[in-house]
């Protein structure tokens, strides 16, 4: 296995590009890891964010793991956790609580385990369905609330509030059985909103409120950070692929023309471009008036932010939550861009690019590349600290497969907490794997 062992190795699977993120673990510290490369390749059979080609898919993720490969002499890439995108998944805020008995004790891994279980039974999950990742919010021992961490404190009453994310099995099933033919073990999955958003918010902007909108080729997502906890995650499947669409429809023409045009075109809402370009197609000649192809363009981002992201954003404020807006993704390379965002959310918005980008490769650091460093700070900050990302169904995966992390801890297979998510992730999740 070579330093397989010492590596962290995310994929994101997009619906324009699949990027592979290599990262190693420092010696002395496994709860940090530094990127050593990323590998890419434009993406095929994807569309809005899903697999529609399996067989194109497929070849698409070799080749991006091919890419990081070439890049990393000696790493043989065999297992990755995966950023996959699914709109249908739904976000809940539950509660649950457990007594800790008749006189005061000192609180345990255990007891975390059993109220967040207590928590999750709330959510009726369909069948098929499985809760992707759990995030403990804030608990509070014996009324007094606002605690962080209650492991090893002392109480009789335990209460938690959590957002858990939950996801129609077969969409995932899908992602693992393309990577895994890819010749990939799949030892995770994670949803691309908290991939995004880790890998573009940084630790204070999570602290203070911070919301971030992704928009990638295939999808748009929201994902919404306060008090350093997840509020909110959602996808839809609208992206920068509609605007090109919309042009080669409009104006006839071939869509690898619309995507190149519409990266000329800026988007600013006092900028209309004017004059006109002529094309070449297969040596037939077609004049497109600017204006027209930049109108078209606008007219789709328009009604992004108008029907989506800004009714997003006021229905937080209208919960008490004010939070700075980060937007990334491809799109917000469009010429432009940041005027037209400004103008429909009534508020200066920031550009995000990776947290970790100073490690990453010139030309893969920009804002489509927040996801691919996000996979990493999901892996190492769930090393410091496993109960800020609780994966049950993960868990129920893994529970046979080597750690994400490469380094093999002994399987537990009789072990309360294995038995009890293996009952509520409705075994049908360990088949993902
Ligand atoms: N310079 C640019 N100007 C305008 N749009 C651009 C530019 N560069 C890329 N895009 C658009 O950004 C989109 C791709 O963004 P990104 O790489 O973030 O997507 P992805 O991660 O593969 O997709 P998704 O996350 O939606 O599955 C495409 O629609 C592409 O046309
Ligand atoms: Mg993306």
């Amino acid at each position: 296995m070579g330093r397989d062992s010492d590596i962290l190795v995310g994929l994101d699977l997009g619906t324009s590009k699949i990027t592979v993120t290599v990262a190693e673990l420092a010696e002395d510290n496994p709860g940090e890891a530094q990127i050593i490369g990323i590998g890419q390749a434009p993406s095929r059979g994807m569309l809005k964010g899903k697999i529609v080609n399996l067989e194109q898919a497929i070849s698409s993720v070799s080749d991006a793991i091919a890419d990081a490969e070439s890049m990393l002499s000696g790493i043989k890439i065999s297992r990755a956790v995966v950023a996959y995108s699914c709109p249908e998944a739904r976000c809940y805020h539950v509660k649950g609580m457990i007594s800790l008995g008749r006189a005061a004790r000192q609180i345990t891994r255990e007891d975390l385990e059993r109220v967040i279980e207590t928590a999750l039974s709330n959510i009726k999950l369909e069948p098929n369905w499985a809760v992707i990742h759990t995030l403990p919010i804030k608990y509070a021992i014996d009324d007094i609330g606002g605690i962080d961490s209650p492991l090893d404190m002392t109480g009789m009453k335990l209460e938690v509030e959590l957002t858990a994310i939950t996801v129609p099995v077969t969409i995932g099933q899908n992602v693992v059985n393309c990577v895994r033919k890819a010749g990939v073990k799949v030892t995770g999955l994670i949803l691309k909103p908290l991939a995004e958003a880790l890998g573009a918010l940084s630790p204070d902007e999570r602290a203070i409120g911070a919301s971030l909108i992704s928009i990638g080729g295939g999808t748009t997502s929201f994902t919404v950070f306060y008090e350093g906890r997840l509020m909110h995650a959602s996808e839809l499947a609208v992206g920068g692929d509609h605007v090109s669409n919309d042009i080669s429809l409009l104006l006839k023409i071939p869509i690898t023309y619309a995507e190149k045009m519409k990266k000329e075109l800026s988007a600013a809402p006092d900028e209309t471009p004017s004059g006109i370009i002529t094309l070449d197609i297969r040596g037939h000649k077609q004049e497109i008036d600017k204006a027209e192809a930049a109108d078209i363009a606008a007219a789709r981002l328009e009604q992004l932010f108008a029907d989506n992201i800004a009714p997003g954003i006021e229905a937080l404020e209208n919960k008490g939550i004010s939070t700075e807006i980060v937007m990334n993704g491809g799109v917000m390379l469009t010429p432009g861009i940041k005027a037209l965002a400004e103008s429909h959310l009534k508020r200066d918005i920031r550009i995000g690019t990776p947290v970790l980008g100073s490690e990453m490769p010139e030309g893969r650091n920009d804002c489509r590349y927040c996801a691919a460093a996000g996979i990493i700070v999901y892996l190492t900050e769930r090393r410091k600290n496993p109960f800020a990302y609780v994966e049950p169904p993960m868990t129920v995966f893994k529970f046979d497969v080597s750690k994400d992390e490469g380094i093999k801890k002994p399987v537990r297979k009789s072990d309360s907490k294995v038995k009890t998510l293996l009952r509520w992730g409705k075994d049908v999740m360990k088949e993902l794997f």
